[in-house]
């Protein structure tokens, strides 16, 4: 096993899924073995960001003890691994052992992201127990980053620090600045994300961002951040703008 990144917030809907796609997709164009794996076991949609509708076996019969974790494991045609998690309201009541998680991760080579539910639930708790690293998710406003806040001690009461913070659908001058953030967190601001329309529109396309509009603003910042990831230099593209008028 290489490592795993827990993919964590406070509040809901700040971008943690898209995150996970995106920067997953951008990790496979750097030749990096990576496995995305879907724990938010309630409102799972990872697979349906990858493009995977319908699937035998979820991260939810893995857990339950029914199969080995690799009967789960899906490939996306760009190389990426994916465990999705099932959407079906069958689970909904069933918590799973904490640490089960972590010992069965333990199994799988490459790079492990896991996208998680949001807040300090028993599902978001076990995202924290079975990650050996902590990447946090927020929107750079009050709300979301006092709810990361929460996250970031509850990791830190772990003995976990996090890695990084993640602002994502970073707009205009009306929000907190990642300076403040820092200081807030006392966590690094390890990269930012626009907020860029084409993430909605890549979404009705069925195609991930990165894949859909790559030299779209938000793309490359998920290919920049990914590339900072694993400490590999990451060159910009010359002429995006150029590159996005002509289909890009
Ligand atoms: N950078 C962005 N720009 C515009 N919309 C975004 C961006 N990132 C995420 N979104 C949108 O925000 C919503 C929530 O994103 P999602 O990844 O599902 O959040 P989470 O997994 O944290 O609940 C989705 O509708 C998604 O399309
Ligand atoms: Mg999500």
């Amino acid at each position: 096993m290489e490592k795993t990144i827990g993919i964590v917030s406070g509040k809901g809907g700040v971008g943690k899924t898209t995150f996970v796609t995106n920067v997953g997709l951008s990790l496979i164009e750097f030749e990096k073995d990576v496995i995305v794996v879907d724990a938010d076991l309630s409102t799972s949609n990872l697979g349906l960001q990858l493009g995977f509708y319908q699937f035998p076996l979820g991260l939810q019969d893995v857990l339950e003890g029914n199969v080995p974790i690799t009967n789960a494991i899906y490939t996306h045609p760009s190389g990426l691994k994916v465990i999705p998690a099932s959407i079906s309201l069958n689970y909904l009541n069933k918590v799973p052992t904490p640490y089960r998680l972590k010992s069965l991760l333990n199994d799988l080579r490459g790079l492990i992201l896991i996208d998680s539910p949001p807040g300090l639930r028993d599902d978001g708790l076990l995202v924290l127990k079975a990650s050996d690293e902590i990447l946090v998710v927020t929107n750079p406003e009050i709300p979301a980053v006092t709810d990361a806040l929460k996250v970031i001690k509850v990791a830190r009461e772990m003995g976990k620090e996090p890695m990084g913070i993640v602002l994502n659908r970073v707009r205009d001058k009306y929000e907190l600045k990642p300076k403040e953030i820092e200081g807030m967190c006392d966590v690094p601001v390890i990269g930012t994300v626009p907020e860029d329309k084409n993430v909605k529109r890549s979404m009705f396309e069925k195609s991930p961002i990165v894949k859909h509009k790559p030299y779209s603003p938000a793309s490359l910042a998920f290919r920049k951040i990914a590339a900072n990831m694993i400490g590999q230099e990451h060159i910009p593209p010359r002429f995006p703008r150029l590159k996005r008028i002509f289909g890009g």
